[in-house]
């Protein structure tokens, strides 16, 4: 036989063998198939179960993404973000400038304060009808529970709050927790730091016009070459910080979006303050307004919006109570300033006041319809 017949006959051989081989080899792999498929239906059938008794799983994969879920505002504030995560969100920042939707510009009024809120009622009146011009924020003892009713203007606006203490870098970590959780709402652009004790001066469309219309940041920072100003300097805060650059102010501000968002993005100046500026040096006195001359000083005003009186002395300003509330001491809050308002004298310069006590509320809510016009 030759090689080439031996390849042949081979040849033959094999292709006699073939098909009793491949038909075993056929049911072999019909009876895996078949088995396979049995498991696979099994399986994903009962994924489908599983699938249909998770609605919300199914539901994320089909509704398409829109811009509506991107720029509504967070529903319930009590979120279970930290500091950390929080300050990150808070501060992305779109870059084109045009907003690709009708944006009504709004003011979050936010409320820094250990407990109840006694001035609430002066507020709801001076807010309504103004729903979709302003928002709500409120940071207290974490241990205090408001109980405000669900048609109140108030309800569910608590966000996650911690202890804070005067005068120490906590009370500075609060105001800047209530910068970033009002800056979650896309539509904030003026941000008003208040306490329990302040009221505003004028009805809510002056006092939205005004904040809206301004190019300034309403936030207080001289220089004070006193003890208690630049007294409080401390050398090791250079070179971040220079002395001719130190500021006081007091912490009752008022700030467009773009501040706030320097503010709760800021890691330069913060370790600085935290570290060096500490009791007698008190740190919300010092730190935004130092902060905001170096970084910003062609936004800022130089003078706070919100009135208060120093002029009985001492180390606090007055607190007025319900005596203290008549006609001519209105007058008197109201009227005799002058200030600098967009680069003009201006008659209008406090918005707000301060230090009203609880008792208070009954004259006030008598006396702003003629004073305040609300
Ligand atoms: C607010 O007060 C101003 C001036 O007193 C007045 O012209 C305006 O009508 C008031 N607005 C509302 C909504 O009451
Ligand atoms: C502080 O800043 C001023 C103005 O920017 C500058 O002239 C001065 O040299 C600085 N001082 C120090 C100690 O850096
Ligand atoms: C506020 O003060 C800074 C200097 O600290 C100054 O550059 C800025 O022009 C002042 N703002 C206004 C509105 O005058």
């Amino acid at each position: 036989m030759s090689i080439e017949e031996g390849k042949d006959s081979n040849r033959s051989v094999q292709s006699r063998v073939f098909p009793l081989r491949s038909l075993q080899c056929f049911v072999l792999f019909m009876v895996l198939g078949i088995g396979f498929l049995v498991l696979s239906m099994y399986y994903f059938g009962v994924q489908n179960v599983v699938n249909k008794t998770r609605p919300n799983s199914q539901s994320c994969f089909q509704v398409p993404v829109t811009l509506r879920q991107w720029i509504k505002p967070p529903l319930n504030l009590m979120h279970k973000m930290s500091d950390e995560e929080l300050f990150w969100r808070a501060t992305f920042l779109p870059r084109v400038k045009k907003y690709p939707f009708k944006r009504t510009p709004k003011v979050a009024f936010m409320f820094l304060t250990r407990g109840p809120l006694p001035l609430t009622p002066l507020w709801e009146r001076f807010l309504k009808g103004h729903e979709g011009l302003y928002s709500i924020y409120i940071h207290s003892l974490p241990s205090y529970h408001p109980n405000f009713p669900p048609n109140s203007v108030f309800y569910g606006r608590q966000i996650p709050s911690q202890v804070t203490e005067w005068g120490k870098m906590s009370l500075c970590d609060a105001e800047r927790r209530l910068l970033a959780n009002a800056l979650l709402d896309i539509n904030n652009e003026r941000f008003v730091l208040l306490s329990e004790s302040c009221i505003p001066l004028y009805n809510f469309s002056i006092v939205y016009h005004y904040l809206m219309k301004s190019l300034y940041s309403f936030i207080g920072a001289f220089d004070d070459p006193g003890p208690y100003g630049r007294g409080r300097y401390n050398q090791n805060m250079a070179p971040e910080v220079n002395i001719t650059q130190w500021r006081k102010g007091s912490q009752w501000f008022e700030l467009n979006r773009k501040l706030a968002v320097s503010i709760v993005e800021d890691t330069k100046f913060y370790p600085k303050f935290e570290e060096f500026c500490r009791p007698a040096c008190y740190v919300d006195e010092h730190y935004f307004p130092t902060m905001l001359t170096i970084q910003a000083a062609n936004l800022v005003a130089n003078r706070t919006i919100t009135w208060v009186d120093w002029s009985r002395g001492g180390a606090h300003p007055a607190t007025f109570g319900k005596n203290d509330i008549t006609e001519q001491f209105l007058k008197k809050v109201l009227e005799s300033h002058t200030c600098i308002y967009n680069n003009q004298p201006s008659p209008v310069c406090f918005l707000f006041a301060r230090k009203f006590a609880p008792n208070t509320l009954g004259p006030l809510l008598d006396l702003a319809p003629k004073f305040f016009g609300y």
